[in-house]
């Protein structure tokens, strides 16, 4: 299975594409099967410009890493859908990788100047990829031990929700004099704050160190027309700069390796002296002549042996103090095409990681969570895939026509509108909408007669007549039913205006069980900020006996694992155990007990409440040695009133997304919506209706579906 590692900042300025660097380096050093994926461009790199950490993870460790989303595309996105909608295009460009490789290195934001939503991104993306997390810290100036693990505590409650704690490991980059590399007190100083020392990178000066073309490309970055009058060997290391001030015998003894010489273009006798030096054996770095002066003819005849020997010597418009401060404050970070430093900073930051920790990170790891955006992506790549007519009788409906709509441009489903044609398209009219070309409408009252033999013989051994079921066909959810009935559509989507009654009980009647079910039932997704469980049943069975229970946490187990989600069933009851007593613990009690007898492999206790259910801390007091306590993902609620309470309580109270009801057990797919569902809520559930119609057919389930990780044009996007 594979695994997401996030590595995200403390601060600014911490190193976090080097330490990526070297975590994918120490991992492909260990054997691993590692991937990179930055998901969002740097807000502020240049735009068109290829993501320099992409770049530079192609560049050192060879790999095919995929391009993030643009920055201005994360922040238009940002400020006009919001998050979620961005962690539901993250999780469709994150699956190829992390399908492909065993263990994904993510690179989180930098919370550079302005970007006061790095840290909430962050959190997003850790939740979104069900990511562990890395936290990388720099020590400042006079930063002790203590305080820097302070800071990294502080940062890494971010990522602590509800008993979990997704950080597995801090990284302390850039380790200098000041806060002493010294790794057992560094270590203890974190543990104190339960937190893993992953590696402590000493600060070396020597891989800050550009090239003089890094300089000249800043300083034109700038707008400054720089202008080389001897290239030389653009690649010399600059080690030091100064600014030719001072007379010759103060500044003959730095004139040495690696330093760069500011001087304006007059100063002959600094310039001829550098030169002279260049001739002698000090390598230096270059020369920078300022204030737009080029030497005196003369003079720069006497220089070229120097400029022959390699001496690059540049000429800047600007005067020598705005020269030198643009040099002093030249971006830091390794550019994308200085192989020489990528390569030393990412053997550095390898060869600290702590070798003992590194294996952690490619052995067994947390229990798996499907996350919202990763169900939602799911749902709507696998119903594409899918490609299946879902009727729609509800079809002059405002919300269910905008969803048709949707579903049709999207490629989500084909849906087929049923509505007196002109009512439909005026309703499509005033709501702005043009119907797709290829959206089917069929006015039910023309096609009614045409089902009336075949519904008087599905309903015949309850008396069913002719005139009968010209009544009941005047109702478009039964022309839908009996459409489905007779294959010529995949499944059926209605509710936005009929009551969950109405929409299935003539799927109840001419439907009927799927084979092997006792009983039709139904599960909602729950998408709760960390992941998605599924409640069951909360919408159909008012009173289930211990043996239908039993059937209900079955189906739910199963329509769980086929949407993609570990069934881990909890028989919800007041009682955990033999905590307390009467007729309702005893229901759950033997309903628990048929489901183990029936389905010996599945992972079911009950009876649990439902904070030992979902709670670690809980069901370690109250459930000890329970497989399910703690990490249920399946809930079964023992009746109607507790169940459906239960989930508009949790969806409305705590503002959880919740999909459904999804009915399962019927012999063909049909799903109810809730009247005050949204268009998104509709277009959600034409999606599982698609996939289970495709289930039903033998075709590939939600887990398994290839379909995901699509972000072409038209990809579909819809979160809230
Ligand atoms: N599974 C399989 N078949 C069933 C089920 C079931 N759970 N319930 C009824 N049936 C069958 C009956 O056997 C009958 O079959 P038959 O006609 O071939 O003999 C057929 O369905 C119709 O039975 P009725 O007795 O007419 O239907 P009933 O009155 O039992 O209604 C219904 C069934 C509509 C599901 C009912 O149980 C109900 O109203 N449940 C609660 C719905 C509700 O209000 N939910 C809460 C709101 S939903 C929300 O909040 C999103």
């Amino acid at each position: 299975m594979s695994r997401t590692v996030l590595v995200a900042p403390t601060g600014h300025g911490v190193g976090l594409t080097s330490t990526c660097l070297g975590l994918v380096r120490a991992l492909q050093q260990r054997g691993v099967d590692v991937a990179f994926y930055k998901p969002l461009a740097q807000p502020g790199s240049e735009a068109g410009q290829p993501d320099r950490s992409t770049a530079l993870v192609r560049l050192t460790a060879g790999l095919s890493a995929p391009e993030p989303i643009p920055a201005d595309e994360v922040e238009a996105r940002l400020s006009q859908s919001g998050l979620d909608e961005l962690m539901q295009e993250v999780v469709a460009t994150s699956e190829p990788v992390c399908s492909a490789h065993d263990v994904v290195v993510a690179e989180g934001l930098v919370p550079a100047e302005g970007l006061v939503y790095s840290g909430r991104v962050n959190m997003a993306l850790a939740k979104a990829l069900d990511a562990d997390v890395v936290l990388v810290g720099a020590p400042g100036p006079g930063t002790s031990p203590g305080h820097l693990a302070e800071t990294m505590a502080i940062a890494a409650q971010s990522y602590r929700s509800n008993e979990q704690d997704r950080v597995v490991g801090a990284i302390v980059n850039r380790a200098s004099s000041t806060m002493p590399a010294d790794v057992g007190t560094m270590a203890a100083a974190l543990r104190e704050r339960g937190l893993p020392l992953a590696g402590v990178v000493p600060f070396s000066r020597e891989l800050t160190w550009p090239r003089v073309q890094d300089i000249v490309r800043a300083l034109q970055a700038r707008g400054l027309r720089v202008e080389p009058m001897n290239e030389g060997e653009p690649d010399r290391r600059v080690k030091e700069v100064i600014v030719a001030a001072q007379g010759l015998p103060g500044l003959l003894p730095v004139l040495r390796e690696g330093v760069l010489v500011i001087v304006p273009g007059d100063r002959h006798e600094v310039i001829l002296s550098s030169c002279l030096a260049a001739m002698n054996g000090a390598r230096l770095a270059g020369l920078l002549l300022s204030v737009g002066i080029e030497p005196d003819p003369r003079v720069w005849e006497l220089c070229r042996p120097a400029a022959r020997s390699g001496l690059p010597i540049f000429l800047s418009p600007e005067l020598s103090y705005e020269t030198a401060t643009v040099v002093h404050d030249i971006d830091p970070q390794v550019p994308t095409d200085d192989l020489e430093r990528a390569g030393k900073v990412t053997a550095t930051v390898a060869a600290s990681l702590d070798d003992g920790w590194l294996a952690t990170l490619s052995g067994t790891t947390h229990a798996r969570r499907l996350s919202p955006p990763a169900f939602r992506h799911r749902l709507t790549s696998a119903a594409r895939a899918a490609a299946k007519r879902i009727v729609l009788p509800e079809g002059t409906e405002p919300r269910t026509l905008q969803a048709a709509v949707l579903c049709q441009e999207l490629g989500i489903a084909r849906p087929v509108l049923l509505g007196q044609r002109d009512e439909v398209t005026a309703q499509a009219a005033g709501l702005g909408l043009a119907l797709p070309g290829g959206t089917e409408v069929i006015d039910p009252v023309e096609v009614a007669e045409r089902y009336v033999g075949p519904l008087v013989e599905a309903r015949r051994h309850k008396g069913m007549t002719e005139d009968m079921a010209r009544d009941q066909l005047a109702d478009p959810i039964t022309v839908g039913t009996m459409m489905l009935r007779l294959d010529e559509v995949d499944g059926l989507v209605a509710g936005a205006r009929h009551t969950t009654a109405a929409t299935l009980r003539p799927a109840l009647q001419l439907l009927g069980t799927a084979p092997g079910a006792g009983l039709v039932s139904s599960v909602f997704f729950m998408c709760l900020p960390d992941e998605v469980v599924v409640y069951g049943d909360c919408a159909v069975n008012p009173s289930p006996s211990a043996a239908q229970l039993a059937d209900i946490a079955r189906q739910s187990a199963a329509t769980a694992r086929a949407f993609g989600i570990e069934p881990r069933v909890a028989m919800i009851s007041f009682s955990t155990g033999t905590s307390g007593a009467g007729a309702d613990v005893d229901k759950v009690a033997e309903a628990t007990r048929l489901v183990r007898q029936l389905e010996p492999e599945l992972v079911v206790d009950g009876p649990l409440q439902y904070d030992a259910a979902s709670v670690a801390s809980v069901a370690r007091t109250k459930a000890p040695g329970s497989v399910v306590a703690g990490r249920a993902t399946v809930f079964i609620f023992p009746d109607l009133n507790t169940g459906n309470t239960t989930y508009k309580a949790v969806q409305r109270s705590a503002d959880v997304v919740s999909i459904g009801p999804v009915l399962q057990g019927l012999a063909k797919p049909v799903n109810d919506l809730s009247r005050g569902a949204l268009v998104e809520d509709i277009v959600y559930t034409i999606s599982v209706t698609a996939i289970q119609a495709a289930q039903r057919a033998g075709e590939a389930p939600v887990a398994a579906t290839g379909a995901a990780g699509d972000r072409g044009p038209g990809a579909p996007v819809l979160a809230r």
